[in-house]
């Protein structure tokens, strides 16, 4: 529970990589932490196919996987845990609806992009997924516990 009695949860979001060569790492944590949301753990990866076919392993009879695993490889990846209360139900409502034509302005995905296969972020889509690709993507060390030194109103 966190300090106002609300569900803590961790979830596991990533700048994709025509995020990261667009510029829009700062803008997406921007969204996070102005919603109140804790960065946990960050850091670049250039991924592996191996590692994105685990990672997307349940979509891996769709017709796009083999695109969605190389466009995933083809660049860097920001890898961000984030942490808080409903983050992982509040996280995907931040990204905006997977396919851009059918996501609202003022989230993500429905202010910077147009295309389904170039939809600039991932976040995990329930609880028990968040736990599995943050134990897929970090090591338990690089994950931090911090508190802010500010008053409890401020979660
Ligand atoms: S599905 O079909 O309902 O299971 O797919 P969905 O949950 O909407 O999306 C799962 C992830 O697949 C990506 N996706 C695509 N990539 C490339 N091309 C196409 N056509 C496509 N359709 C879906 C989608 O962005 C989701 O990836 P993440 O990384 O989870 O956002």
């Amino acid at each position: 529970l966190d300090k106002m009695g609300g569900i803590n949860e961790q979830t596991f979001i990533a700048v994709k990589p025509d995020g990261v060569q667009r510029g829009l790492i700062g803008p997406i944590i921007s969204r996070f932490e102005n919603r109140g949301f804790k960065l946990v753990a960050i850091k670049m990866v250039v991924a592996s196919k191996e590692h994105l076919e685990k990672h997307y392993s349940d979509l891996s009879d769709k017709p796009f996987f083999g695109g969605l695993v190389s466009y995933m490889a083809s660049g860097a990846i920001c890898a961000m845990v984030w942490e808080g209360r409903d983050v992982v139900k509040t996280g995907r409502a931040i990204l905006g609806a997977t396919k851009p034509s059918e996501s609202s302005p003022g989230t993500i995905r429905g202010d910077y992009c147009i295309d389904v296969g170039r939809n600039v972020c991932h976040g995990s889509d329930a609880v028990e997924s968040a736990q599995k690709e943050i134990a897929l993507w970090f090591d338990k060390s690089e994950i931090t516990s911090w508190k802010s030194a500010q008053q409890s109103w401020i979660y």
